[in-house]
Parts: C-alpha cells; sequence; structure tokens
C-alpha cells in the first residue's frame, strides 16, 4: 500500500515553481479535438489526470506525443474515427465529460457514460445537457451512458443556472463550430476559462467576454492547430503558501500570477499571516506572530475557491479561535475532517457548515486521503504535526501535483515515500475522488 511518512514540526522555508494548472489544460486538451490540426501545448504538468485525458484522446483515435519531462504535448487529432468513450476511461475522471462539446461540434454524434456520483457530491451535468440542447444537440440517456446527436449545432442565447466551470467551457468549445452567434449568460468567470478561450482563439475562434459572466462566441466553420502556453496552477500554488504559513515557515512561490490568488491571500491576511508579491510572478507568505481564526465561505470565482477549502481549513485547525467554514459550491467536501480530527484537530461538520476549534498543536497520525483536495489539507497538517503522519491514498495527490513531495522537500519538509505490502499496511480504506 503506497504511503507518504511526514515528519512534522518543520518550518518550510525558501522559494518553489508552481506547475501549469491542472484545471486549463484539462479543458484544453479537449478542445484540441475542434480541429484535425496539430496542437502544442506547453507547460503541462506530468499528473494523473492529463494522462487520463491523453488516454481519452487516444480512444477516440487522435494522435498524442507527450514529453512529460518537457511540459510538452502534440495532439493531432485527425478525423477522429470514435465518438464513443469507452466506461473505463470516462469514470476515472470527471473531466473527461469535457470532450462532449467538442465533438458534437466536430462530429455531430457523440457517446459517454455519465460521470455520475463521486466523493464530493452528486456533479450532476444538467447544466452542460441544457446548454447543448439549447444550440440543438438532442440527448438520449440510459444505462448510465449520454447519446448526443446534432444535425449542425446553431448558436443561442442561454442562461446557466448556475455558474458552472465545466458547463462554461462545454458549451463555450461546441458555440466556437455552431453557425451563428451564442451568447452565454451567468457563465463561470474562472481564469481557466480565459486561458481556454484564449487557446481557441488562437486556433481561430471568436470569443468575447472571457473572464466575465457574459461571454459571446461567433461560430466560425472551421478552428485550425495552434501553440498555447497554460496558465500557472492557483491551486497549486496557494496550496505551498499555506503549506508555508501552517508550519510557521516563510515562502515564495513563483512562476504564479498574482491576481489569481487575491481571495485566498485576503483571508490569510486576515488570518494575521504575512502576505505580499515578491515580484511581477512570485507572492509570498510567512506565517507572522500568530494565525487566528477567520470565517470562511467558498464561491465561484473570484470568491475563495471550494479547491483550497480543505487545505485552508488544515490551517484553521491550528488558529487561535474558532472559525466557521461553509461550503457553498459542493455538497460534499467535508471528507477531510475525519483525518484532521484524527490528528487532532476539532471539527464539527453541520451539513455545508463546518466549525473549527483551534487547538495549540495536531499530532502526527494515520489518515487516509478521502480526495484530491483532501489530500492535500492532510499533507499540510501533517507537515505542521508533531510527529510522524502515514498519509495513506497518495494517488488522489498525484491526481492534481506533479512531484509536490519533492518540491516540499526542497523547501525542507521530511516526506518519505512508502510502498508497503499489504499485509503490513494499516486497514485503512481510501475512496476514490
Ligand atoms: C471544476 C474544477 C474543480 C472545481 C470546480 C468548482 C476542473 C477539471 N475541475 O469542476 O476542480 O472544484 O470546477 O470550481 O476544472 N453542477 C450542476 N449541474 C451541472 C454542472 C455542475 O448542478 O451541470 C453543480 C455541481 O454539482 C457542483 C457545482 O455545480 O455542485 C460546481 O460544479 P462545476 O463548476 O461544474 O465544477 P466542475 O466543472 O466539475
Amino acid at each position: 500500500m503506497e504511503q507518504l511518512l511526514i515528519r512534522g514540526g518543520i518550518p518550510l522555508r525558501g522559494r518553489v515553481q508552481v506547475n501549469g494548472s491542472k484545471n486549463a489544460c484539462l479543458p484544453i486538451i479537449a478542445a484540441t479535438l475542434l480541429t484535425n490540426e496539430s496542437t502544442i501545448v506547453e507547460g503541462v504538468p506530468d499528473l494523473l489526470d492529463v494522462r487520463t485525458m491523453i488516454s481519452v484522446l487516444k480512444g477516440l483515435g487522435a494522435s498524442v506525443d507527450y514529453q512529460p519531462e518537457r511540459g510538452l504535448l502534440r495532439i493531432t487529432p485527425g478525423d477522429l474515427p470514435q465518438t464513443a468513450l469507452p466506461a473505463d476511461l470516462a469514470g476515472r475522471m470527471r473531466a473527461s465529460f469535457l470532450v462532449l462539446g467538442p465533438l458534437l461540434a466536430r462530429k455531430k454524434e457523440v457517446q459517454l457514460p455519465l460521470p455520475g456520483g463521486c466523493a464530493i457530491g452528486s456533479r450532476p451535468v444538467d447544466l452542460h445537457l441544457k446548454g447543448l440542447a439549447a444550440m440543438g444537440a438532442c440527448f438520449n440517456i440510459a444505462k448510465g451512458s449520454v447519446e448526443g446527436i446534432s444535425g449542425g449545432l446553431q448558436g443561442a442565447r442561454i442562461y446557466l443556472d448556475f455558474p458552472s466551470v465545466g458547463a462554461t467551457e462545454n458549451i463555450i468549445m461546441a458555440a466556437t463550430l455552431a453557425r451563428g452567434t451564442t451568447i452565454l449568460e451567468n457563465a463561470a468567470t474562472e481564469p481557466e476559462i480565459v486561458d481556454l478561450a484564449n487557446c481557441l482563439n488562437s486556433m481561430g475562434a471568436q470569443i468575447v467576454g472571457a473572464g466575465t459572466s457574459r461571454i459571446r462566441i461567433e461560430g466560425v466553420p472551421q478552428l485550425g492547430g495552434t501553440r498555447h502556453v497554460v496558465i500557472p496552477d492557483r491551486i497549486e500554488a496557494g496550496t505551498l503558501l499555506l503549506a508555508g504559513v501552517i508550519t510557521g515557515g516563510d515562502v515564495v512561490v513563483e512562476h504564479v500570477l498574482p491576481d489569481h490568488l487575491k481571495s485566498l491571500l485576503a483571508k490569510l491576511t486576515e488570518a494575521g499571516a504575512v502576505v505580499e508579491e515578491a515580484g511581477p510572478s512570485a507572492v509570498r507568505a510567512a506565517a507572522g506572530d500568530r494565525i487566528t481564526a477567520v470565517d470562511l465561505k467558498t464561491m465561484p470565482y473570484p470568491g475563495f475557491s471550494t479547491d483550497l477549502q480543505p487545505q485552508f481549513m488544515a490551517l484553521l485547525a491550528l488558529a487561535e479561535g474558532t472559525s466557521m467554514v461553509i461550503e457553498t459550491v459542493f455538497e460534499n467536501r467535508f471528507r477531510h475532517v475525519e483525518g484532521l480530527n484524527s490528528m487532532g484537530a476539532q471539527i464539527k461538520v453541520e451539513g455545508r457548515h463546518a466549525i473549527v476549534q483551534g487547538r495549540p498543536s495536531l499530532t502526527g497520525a494515520p489518515v487516509a486521503a478521502p480526495d484530491l483536495r483532501g489530500a492535500a489539507a492532510l499533507l499540510l497538517a501533517a507537515l505542521a504535526a508533531e510527529g510522524e503522519t502515514k498519509l495513506y491514498g497518495v494517488h488522489h495527490l498525484w491526481r492534481g501535483h506533479s512531484r509536490l513531495e519533492e518540491r516540499l522537500g526542497s523547501l525542507g519538509a521530511r516526506i518519505e515515500f512508502v510502498s508497503e505490502e499489504p499485509e503490513q499496511a494499516l486497514n485503512i480504506g481510501s475512496h476514490s475522488g
């Protein structure tokens, strides 16, 4: 059983590079299906999720050349002989559903397994389907899979009931090749949407307004290949900054866009950390005198990201006073609480609210990662805890972070990767994320 052995209590100090954004990369990889030409994507992080997305594209008949050590990906979709995705691939990662829009737009038919429930809530796809149906697609849902056809998509006015990131991405991608104009209202405004739109525009699309809640897309007859560098990963940057603060250290993250970190930096400052921009693409965070309790509510961008809530909760578990954390984006994103509590945290969950009573210290313990961001939260808690933590379910971490242990090690962390025989391993379950 694979695990990380973390010896806590060492203040992390130094400078560390942030990788390209996972959540920008995945839709951009899907978007390359909109042309038969080659697209080169640079700054691609070496992650399990990226590799899954590559397998999805290969499954559809695209030719892919991936050089993980250089962060370089060349995708040539060609004619895309396949429009049906096998269940095992789609089941591994919800983001595989992002091929829906591109396939419908380019091939006029698609068959995908529904992503279904997952560990952080039901995560339906109704908004994706409603948006594409408004553009003339017809869907048939049976036996856990969705079949879509279109006689050629038509631009439409679409209002999203909720600014879903994935639905915004699927609709934008489909609209680039639709006839006429699509206007998407209450769209998600995340930086990853802007990066996708920039990539699509460099492929010949006509998208304006990405990054605002109203996006206008003029359909074009075809797109061509391009070369695109993905934006830095704001969630990884935040996780590394929090690693510095939670351990009482001082960390500078490099290769970041400080604007994307505003909500996190505001909360860190409110909690008493010292935060400053350390150049045009670097940010520093240090622990300051003491960390005090703050209330936190997750919101769509530019609000506080749900993807940093578990990691920030780990910090609040060690703050002076009682904090309230409200999760508004996902219905079940407190699965890291069990692990934090077994390290001595005092956190009570009631529905979408968590009440965190700060403790002076945490103690290392065997814990199981429940999902990707939950794994990062437990890792941060372990770095700050007294004694040794065994973190199981390490694959969750690898879904979103490349060589994180190594990079934290360069800041002084003592983390060892261990692969135990199953009979030696503690009986702790891990869950899919
Ligand atoms: C993306 C991110 C994920 C992040 C999330 C919210 C990627 C690969 N993943 O996920 O890391 O946590 O945004 O910032 O970019 N919903 C519906 N119907 C739909 C679609 C979504 O009800 O058709 C609901 C979901 O159940 C959830 C909420 O909307 O409660 C947010 O989901 P969404 O913004 O779509 O997240 P993802 O795109 O799946």
